[in-house]
């Protein structure tokens, strides 16, 4: 969840880091700091709360002129949001200083250790520990990137960390372990940070980095090696997301411009896996089709609307490939002692490709014997690296946390996934593949199509901003829409929101229904299951009779919910397991509408982050 940035190259450190740290802002933090290189020396500025405060301190201590820096925002996890433990963190002597996001599970023998050779730790972090070992291995290598690899092999848990040192003034030195960290190469300088926005409007040339890794920048390039500094294999890529991809593109916010991305965002994430005849090309998807074939389950792994998408997902794979599908949350997943082996098809659905619960649970997985395809949309990311194969999603750069576009493109990928299965175990016919993957060809338009009429779900959203509570129902792949609205609520306009399976009101939530209670009622189309429908119609007569304001969305042509519908929010008429791509944007909509209302800052919500890298 921090946000690390590091330079060494012609331009002003100061300018490039700071530049660079607004870029990560996304990733949710609570403090920030910089240090930068200078005559002889090291600086350094740190201030907790945004990163306008530590430019206020910039202006009030100007740091020397320097083109070798760092730079860190910070959400704590050891020790409060104050100034003393922002990071950079330097040695007693001031000559080394290290950024880090991640958890030094064994910080505390470290401390006591370096306290007992008589190192002076002020603030209360676990990084702290890494600068004054630093200083001591530098003391007699002499060499920041061999000090480094030689701190790395005592560190234990998930860490990435970005260091200079005074006595190296053109030389930045980052490692990596279960933690990101990319390289950008530039004409005459070096970039190191969490994730390419921080450099993209410099360079587009990157390096993946892999797991125990240490990475020497200098102006003329960068040398990576293990921990045991030996030269390591890495991967050059180019980032093909524009500068202007991480602006917000004349949007308020960034979760605007993102919602209104999603037909691209769909229809870009179908590109180069249909043939001109309507058929599925996978090629990509680097798994031996035996395992394919002789899967016998498959188990989706994920947290928060992630997880919502593999909800959908089941759905989709068990009918078209009649395999059976368990959906896990990632954080729950390793500790109910799974029954997994090698014919168990394991899918991780990440955005960010770093979320830890979803990382530790693959790799449980794989521990136990099965393969692990990850649905990603971060190119290099942790996730990814660390699966069998992935199928990337192309939303592009998903920036505010409240996540939409990519959640749309989780479902296009796990119904090409299912599609593939059942191409591949042949449950599903090439004529049947070519139906629906027409129908997913239309997506993008009907997306298109209902962002055009939300102007009322935007004003009905304003008119309940003084509501202390909504609730959401759907049934069949409808439940899980109701499950990421409810999410889209609490987390942006910081309300009580739940989402229930309709079936399950009469089961003890009807109990909650009174006099003018918002209740979000996604309908599923009467062209499917009709049965599914008319319970549903059932279900809104009931909460309606009980005082509820009944917001009902629903397909076009579907008149059976008119004479109960407070509001009416018409979505396309989409084929019963596509309806999520459409009906879930208004529940967007309607989200951000509402935190906007109330004054909330949308791109970033309070205690959230975008990319939750650690457990
Ligand atoms: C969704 O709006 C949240 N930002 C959060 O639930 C997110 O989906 C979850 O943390 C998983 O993140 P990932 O997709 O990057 O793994």
């Amino acid at each position: 969840m921090c946000g690390i940035v590091g330079y060494v190259g012609g331009q002003s450190a100061l300018d490039v880091v700071i530049a660079g740290l607004r870029r990560l802002e996304y990733r949710g933090y609570d403090s920030a700091g910089v240090a930068v290189l200078a005559d002889g020396g090291l600086a350094a500025a740190k201030k907790a709360g945004k990163l306008v405060n530590l430019e206020k301190e910039l202006v009030e201590r100007p740091l020397p002129a320097g083109v070798t820096g760092i730079g860190h925002t910070r959400w704590a996890t050891h020790g409060a949001p104050t100034d003393a433990n922002a990071h950079p963190h330097l040695d007693n002597a001031g000559r080394v200083a290290v950024v880090h996001n991640g958890i030094i599970e064994n910080f505390a023998a470290l401390r006591a250790e370096l306290a007992g050779r008589g190192h002076d730790l002020g603030s209360e972090t676990d990084t702290e520990v890494v600068s004054h070992l630093l200083a001591e291995a530098f003391s007699s290598s002499g060499d920041l990137a061999e000090s480094m690899r030689q701190v790395c092999r005592r560190l234990e848990g998930a860490f990435t960390l970005v260091a200079v040192h005074a006595d190296e003034p053109d030389v930045v030195v980052g490692a990596r372990r279960n933690s990101p960290l990319v390289v950008g190469v530039g004409q005459g300088e070096s970039f190191l940070a969490s994730d390419v926005a921080a450099f993209i409007a410099h360079t587009r040339s990157a390096i993946e980095l892999g797991q125990d890794q240490v990475v020497e920048l200098r102006r003329d390039g960068v040398t990576v090696t293990d921990f045991a500094g030996d030269p390591a294999e890495v991967r050059s890529y180019h980032i093909d997301w524009d500068a202007s991809a991480a602006e917000k593109g004349g949007y308020d916010y960034f979760m605007l411009k993102e919602i209104a991305e999603q037909p691209k965002a769909v229809a870009d994430t179908l590109l180069g896996r249909i043939d001109a005849q309507g058929a599925l090309t996978m090629d990509e998807l680097r798994i031996p089709q035996s395992v394919l074939r002789e899967a016998d389950k498959v188990v989706i792994v994920a947290c928060g609307t992630a997880f919502h998408a593999g909800l959908i997902a089941k759905y989709a794979i068990e009918h078209w490939t009649r395999l059976p599908c368990e959906v896990e949350l990632a954080s729950e997943f390793r500790y109910r002692d799974p029954i997994l082996d090698r014919r168990t098809l394991v899918i991780a659905i990440s955005q960010s490709g770093e979320t830890m619960d979803t990382l530790m649970a693959l790799r449980h997985a794989r521990e136990q014997g099965a393969k692990v395809l990850a649905v990603c949309n971060t190119n290099g990311s942790t996730i990814p690296r660390e699966s069998d194969a992935v199928l990337y999603t192309h939303a592009g750069p998903e920036v505010a946390v409240a996540s939409t576009k990519a959640f749309l493109t989780q479902l296009v990928a796990c119904y090409l996934l299912a599609l593939y299965l059942g191409q591949r175990r042949g449950t599903k016919w090439g004529d049947e593949i070519r139906a629906v993957i027409k129908d997913l060809s239309q997506i993008a338009g009907e997306v298109e199509r209902v962002l055009e009429t939300m102007e009322p779900v935007r004003a009905l959203a304003r008119s309940l901003a003084d509501k202390g509570t909504v609730l959401f129902l759907g049934r069949h792949v409808g439940y899980p829409v109701a499950l990421e609205g409810a999410l889209k609520l609490k987390e942006l306009a910081y309300m009580h929101a739940e989402g229930f399976a309709a079936g399950e009101l009469k089961h003890g939530p009807i109990a909650l229904i009174e006099e003018d209670l918002p209740v979000v009622v996604v309908v599923p189309s009467p062209r499917g299951r009709s049965v599914l429908h008319d319970k549903i119609v059932s279900n809104i007569q009931e909460i309606r009779a009980r005082g509820a304001r009944t917001i009902v969305i629903a397909e076009e042509g579907d008149e059976a919910v008119v004479p109960y519908a407070d509001h009416l929010i018409r979505i396309p008429a989409t084929p019963t397991l596509l309806q999520p791509l459409v009906a879930t944007v208004p529940l967007q909509v309607f989200a951000c509408e509402l935190a906007t209302a109330r004054g909330n800052e949308v791109d970033q919500p309070r205690n959230l982050a975008k990319s939750v890298t650690v457990e």
